[in-house]
């Protein structure tokens, strides 16, 4: 079955994208999830904290008369598995180096500032493209909805002028009008949206008086939200479209790409069941769309978004009473 798809300009040979996360910091891992089948890979973040907190360092060395300024770029994260700035970009290269799948750098942070910058230093290691995270809770009662988006955008347009790679945006689905939100981001050069940014709520411990961080895998339910904003934006966008959060199976994979996605990015599946699973997805897929008299993943791509699907009403609030009465006790 002919999997292929196009994603941010590059021709995939499937739609199964390896999500940011641990699997993507060693080589051999990601080697092995080639193997497996995998189309490309989003490698874990670059945080713009660890950018500043490199830079910050490499300041005061050079300040006290160390000398070894660089030093300050290869401090390990004490904090968790993300890497420096310095090493990030070496592992971008072996990466690069090891496989033949696109290799998507990724950069997090919610500000415009020097970090944008490392998009660059992603870009000449060999990064294919670049994936923003712009993962931000607004706090501030002062700051408006429309300076959030304004953030969002400035921080991509940095990106986009300093680099000439692909940029998509991993979004957030808490914007009072997403597509209006994707529409401005594509006018400003925007690639492809990647939807949507998983949340990790802290859960509160209530003998203790505190908050838990607690980092809990996705199950297929949030998918849904996911499809209901591909199926929303692929009906007016041109941008490429990736689904991140709750696809887990191959079924997962073809709704998604049915609502309008370019690619769908794995995680909490692969982190639970390994790379082989990636194989699995796929075998399932193609007998999929074999039994359903499919030529192609392409056939089906968008057959359900909002300006195809018969009752477009189903994705929409007309739907949402109907749903309520359908509830039988
Ligand atoms: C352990 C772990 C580490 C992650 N690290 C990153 C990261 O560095 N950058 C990022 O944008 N997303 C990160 N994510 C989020 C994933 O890329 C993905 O968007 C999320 O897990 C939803 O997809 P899933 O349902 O397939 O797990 C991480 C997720 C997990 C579970």
């Amino acid at each position: 079955m002919d999997l292929k798809t196009t994603y941010l300009g590059f021709e995939l040979k499937n739609p199964i994208v390896v999500g940011a996360c641990p699997m993507g910091t060693s080589v051999d891992s990601i080697r092995a999830l080639e193997a497996a089948g995998a189309a490309a890979i989003v490698l874990p973040s670059l945080f713009e904290e660890e950018i500043m907190a490199a830079a910050r360092s490499a300041m005061e060395m050079e300040s006290a008369g160390a000398g070894f300024a660089e030093a300050g770029s290869y401090m390990p994260n004490p904090d968790g598995y993300h890497i420096g700035p310095g090493q990030y970009l070496d592992h971008l290269k072996a990466a690069k180096d090891a496989v033949s799948m696109p290799i998507i750098g990724s950069l997090n942070g919610t500000s415009v500032g020097g970090w944008t910058n490392y998009s660059k230093k992603m870009e000449s290691a060999g990064a294919d493209a670049l994936e923003l995270n712009t993962y931000l809770l607004p706090f501030d009662a002062d700051e408006t909805g429309a300076e959030v988006e304004q953030r969002t955008i400035d921080i991509v347009k940095a990106v986009k002028d300093t680099v000439s790679i692909p940029v998509s945006v991993k979004l957030s689905p808490f914007f009072s009008s997403l597509p209006n939100l994707a529409k401005r981001l594509e006018e400003v050069g925007t690639d492809g949206i990647v939807m949507f940014n998983r949340f990790y709520q802290p859960d509160i411990d209530i003998e203790n008086l505190d908050v838990i961080p607690n980092l809990r895998l996705s199950t297929a339910d949030e998918l849904r939200l996911r499809l209901r904003w591909l199926a929303v934006l692929s009906a007016q966008s041109k941008m490429s479209l990736s689904a991140t959060g709750g696809a887990h199976s191959a079924v997962d994979v073809i709704k998604a790409v049915m609502c309008g996605a370019h690619s769908v990015q794995l995680v909490s599946a692969l982190l639970i069941h390994g790379p082989d699973h990636i194989g699995r997805t796929l075998e399932a897929m193609s007998f999929w769309l074999t039994d359903h008299e499919y030529q192609s993943l392409e056939q089906m791509q968008g057959s359900l978004s909002l300006s195809k699907v018969e009752n477009p009403k189903a994705f929409a609030r007309a739907n949402y009473m109907k749903m309520l009465d359908s509830w039988e006790m």
